[in-house]
């Protein structure tokens, strides 16, 4: 594709979109302060939605949501990795402004829930700015935003420290390892034997010491590090048979009580759907604010067996139909309890499919539709596009589609406007209140520039040049997929943001509003708009680069690493385990 002038033809549109801009200051929704009930899939494709073209997966639920409402196509996520995203959402900022996002390629999540990284205290989520206008918060599902600072029991980054009234789930994301069939427990008796072995081989080398120290005999070095080493092998192997990753990482909590240690996988999406709807019952006279975060369809995608076979996707399809169908259960109760008409209900996903998540021939990741990439990957469309959609009836209009460019960080001012509260003025929020667009009151997102980080590395740089309607984007670094020729990082499992990374000069540019598959990459030409253009990022760039403070990087090595004395521990630690949970499951759920 080439530049030519009729690019800038459009522009004459401009004076057609002022003839309709009607800037209001009144607020019609002001009166009625909405009860609001987030949804939000980790790791969901937005081509694995009927409503978003998907015509042989079955989600009629959330294509019920989108009929009922309005259907965001160019919605993006902050970052492709879960913690940085999941911050950006609660707080309405890039996650480079909290801290939340890596220089490293190894940690760019939250990898431990006994780390000493999460969001920071004082960062306001919105749930804190609707709870201070007396909503009840809650969530419901995962957080993956850290836990505790300096005590096991500080739960400094704990839901409840940043705004819910009510936190059930997990505190930290699903993984492979949460699955009891792939670590089989070890019963008591055994780990005690092999505790007490680990002890008394530990203790061997620090006995040859002794003669050493006490001047008798000196046992030659070589013995006492080889008995050291053998010891430690020993203890490792100990340890990782015992499971430690399921047992430390897949927890479930109420509150601040953890309940189950390891969380029972195949009874959990039940519980939440459970949770959800009492959590509704129980404050349907409102305000109330509801953020369910599923664990679907993050691998191992735990899926009932009523749902197991559904779909024509395997595993992958089947945990989207069970997730699809757990939004119409809790759509049913809002409807049961007439709350339909004063409830604004949202859908998205955290970030695009995974593409790496394959096993053989079988798919365990989300498709990205007509989108390049996926998760983990900076700037490319696949990784940050995701689903988004807004139902409010009476006040939004029923099956409108925008097209214009809107962020996940847009979900804090727009909350924060329905609930008329306050944001907060002493930091920068980046994104936009979303209602004037969704109403119909004007035509055209507020986003002008949005900036794609991978990590704390800006790669792309996307444009909506506004008085035409055209969104440039401008790649600065892109992966480098391997093999070469393929779609992805297979050989790594997931891109990094830098390093073996490609660095473009000039950037790769592309007009997504014509090519939205990123497949024509336009040139330098004669007229000079592709330099106007890729100046224009520049300046941008610059600007915004300007109102970013150096603020302690949450993801540091020491950060990141495992602490024994921060692991959320029931019982005695190293033996952490329990069930409180009464875990019947009302039928039907
Ligand atoms: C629908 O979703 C499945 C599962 O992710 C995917 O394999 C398939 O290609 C999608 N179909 C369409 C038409 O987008
Ligand atoms: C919701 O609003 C619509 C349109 O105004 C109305 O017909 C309907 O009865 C309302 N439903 C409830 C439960 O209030
Ligand atoms: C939060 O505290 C850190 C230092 O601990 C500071 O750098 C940052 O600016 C603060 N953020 C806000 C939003 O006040």
């Amino acid at each position: 594709m080439n530049f030519s002038s009729n690019d800038w033809s459009c522009c004459a549109l401009i004076s057609i979109y002022f003839l309709f801009w009607r800037v209001s200051g009144s607020n019609p929704s002001m009166n009625s302060r909405p009860n609001i009930v987030l949804f939000m899939a980790d790791d969901l494709g937005i081509g694995d939605l009927g409503c978003y073209g998907n015509n042989t997966m079955s989600t009629p639920n959330i294509d019920r949501l989108a009929r009922e409402g309005v259907k965001l196509t160019q919605h993006l996520a902050a970052a492709s990795m879960c913690t940085p995203s999941r911050a950006a959402f609660l707080t309405g900022r890039y996650p480079i402004r909290s801290g939340m996002s890596s220089s490293f390629n190894m940690n760019r999540a939250i990898l431990w829930l006994g780390g000493s990284g999460g969001l920071p205290t004082n960062e306001t989520t919105f749930a804190k700015l609707l709870q201070q206008r007396g909503y009840k918060t809650g969530l419901i599902g995962k957080w993956h935003q850290g836990l505790s600072c300096a005590s096991r029991n500080d739960h400094c980054y704990h839901p409840l420290n940043h705004g819910f009234d009510y936190f059930f789930g997990m505190p930290f994301t699903l993984l492979n390892e949460c699955q009891s069939t792939k670590t089989p427990e070890i019963h008591r008796a055994l780990r005690i034997k092999l505790w007490i072995s680990s002890v008394a081989l530990g203790l061997v080398p620090l006995l040859l010491l002794i003669p050493r120290f006490a001047g008798w005999f000196k046992v030659p070095w070589t013995v006492v590090i080889i008995t050291a080493l053998v010891a430690a092998l020993f203890f490792t192997i100990w340890y990782s048979s015992y499971g430690f990753t399921r047992r430390w990482n897949c927890i479930l909590m109420r509150n601040h009580e953890i309940i189950q240690q390891p969380m029972k996988e195949e009874k959990v999406n039940s519980m939440i759907l459970k949770e959800a709807l009492s959590f509704i019952e129980k404050y349907k006279r409102g305000p109330f604010l509801l953020f369910v975060s599923f664990l679907h369809v993050h691998i191992p995608l735990v899926t009932k067996e009523k749902f197991v076979g559904r779909s024509k996707y395997g595993l992958y399809g089947d945990n989207v139909e069970e997730m699809d169908w757990m939004v119409g259960k809790i759509l049913d109760v809002i409807d049961k309890e007439y709350l339909r008409n004063n409830t604004l209900v949202y859908f998205t996903s955290d970030h695009g499919g995974r593409l790496e998540s394959q096993e053989g021939k079988f798919q365990l990741g989300g498709w990205n539709g007509m989108y390049k990439g996926g998760k983990g990957m900076g700037g490319w469309e696949g990784g940050i596009r995701v689903p988004g959609i807004f139902r409010w009836p009476v006040i939004l209009p029923a099956g409108k589609v925008i097209n214009d460019p809107t962020s996940l960080m847009d979900i804090y001012p727009t909350l924060s406007y329905v609930a008329g509260a306050m944001l907060p003025q002493d930091r920068v929020i980046d994104g936009k209140n979303l209602m004037p667009l969704l109403e119909g009151r004007v035509f055209q997102s507020e986003h002008e520039f949005l900036f794609h980080y991978c990590g704390i590395y800006l790669h792309t740089v996307r444009w909506h040049q506004k008085d035409c309607g055209t969104v440039w984007k401008a790649h600065y670094v892109t992966p480098k997929f391997q093999p070469e020729e393929g779609k992805a990082c297979y050989w790594s499992g997931l891109c990094p943001c830098s390093g073996d990374v490609t660095y473009h000069d000039p950037p790769l540019l592309f007009d997504i509003s014509r090519d939205p598959s990123e497949e024509h990459i336009l040139t330098p030409d004669n007229e000079g708009l592709f330099d106007s253009v890729i100046k224009k990022m520049e300046e941008a760039v610059k600007q915004h680069r300007k109102t970013l403070m150096p603020v302690p990087q949450q993801f540091s090595v020491f950060n990141t690493i495992w602490k024994p004395w921060l692991q959320p521990c029931c019982g005695t630690f190293p033996f952490c385990g329990c069930d409180k949970e009464d875990d019947t499951i009302p039928t039907g759920l």
